[in-house]
């Protein structure tokens, strides 16, 4: 009887000169990257920190595959676009998914370790304003937030590009569309809307961006009830009035063209 030869598997991790999954991930700097602040400790904590972490990780994401989404737009293309926006879509459900794992922190809780917070806040997040000028809503206001110059310049940058909805014009303009007025615009997106073959594929596109937009209304609202579960009418570390000055933000509209079209079919 031949015996089978034995062949020795190296484990996968190692196969490419002893590098592993640990620094692919940079695993050590990331697990080092969690720093609770309250004294005596506080349970809790470290969840509140870790969902804060994982939205900025998302929103790293997204600011990656909107951009790319808004490049392929400005260079004519319908497809690509429509493409990574239906990812962005997916990330946007689990983002609005992953508040629940908030709502299982006690308002009790939270209040125990809130003043370690100190001034910080969400309303801090340069990403978050990124993906918001980005998607078009370009509102200069937070430049004089005083922020790191690091932060301040990237929002600058963002607000120097064009936005979504700038490539989205540019689409329909290389389709043969005029959309150099309100007026004319609001026209074709209804034609766009009743269209059939072909042309569907804008159509589709502009719906891609509604999701993205809905999406990010749905947060807000979301985000809103999280903020008044937890802490009721009390004001915001950031010193905003907290629940009624994120409520009095809800209804804002990255694209308010592609709603209205609505009241027109
Ligand atoms: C217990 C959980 C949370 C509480 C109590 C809370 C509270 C607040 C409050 C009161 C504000 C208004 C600004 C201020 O005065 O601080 C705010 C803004 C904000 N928070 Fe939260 N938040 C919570 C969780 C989160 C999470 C998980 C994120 C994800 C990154 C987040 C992101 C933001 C953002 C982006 C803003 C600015 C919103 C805007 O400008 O429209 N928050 N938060």
């Amino acid at each position: 009887m031949t015996s089978r030869p034995q062949v020795r598997r190296r484990p996968v991790a190692q196969a490419r000169d002893g590098f592993t999954y640990a620094e692919y991930l940079c695993l050590p700097r990331l697990l080092d990257a969690q720093r609770p602040q309250a004294v005596p400790a506080m349970h809790d904590e470290l969840m509140f920190i870790v969902t804060h972490q994982a939205y900025e990780l998302w929103f790293r994401l997204l600011l990656h595959e909107l951009t790319a989404a808004r490049d392929a737009m400005l260079a004519g293309e319908a497809e690509r676009p429509w493409a990574l926006l239906a990812r962005c879509h997916t990330v946007e459900r689990l983002m609005l998914a992953q508040m629940d794992v908030l709502d299982t922190l006690p308002p009790a809780s939270f209040a125990e370790f809130r003043s370690a917070l100190a001034g910080a806040s969400g309303f801090q997040s340069v990403q978050f304003r990124e993906i918001e000028f980005l998607s078009g809503w370009p509102d200069r206001r937070y430049l004089s937030a005083g922020l790191p110059a690091q932060e301040r310049d990237r929002l600058q940058r963002r607000l120097d590009e064009p936005t979504l909805w700038d490539g989205f014009l540019t689409v329909l303009t290389a389709a043969g569309h005029d959309v150099s007025d309100p007026e004319r615009r609001a026209g074709v997106l209804a034609e766009l809307a009743r269209a059939r073959g072909d042309r569907r594929g804008l159509w589709r596109l502009a719906e891609a961006l509604l999701d993205h937009d809905q999406s990010w209304s749905l947060w807000r609202c979301r985000h809103a009830l999280l903020v008044e579960r937890q802490i009721g009418v009390k004001a915001g570390t950031g010193g905003s009035t907290g629940a009624s000055f994120l409520r009095s933000r809800r209804d804002r509209r990255f694209y308010p063209d592609l709603w209205e079209v609505r009241s027109r079919l």
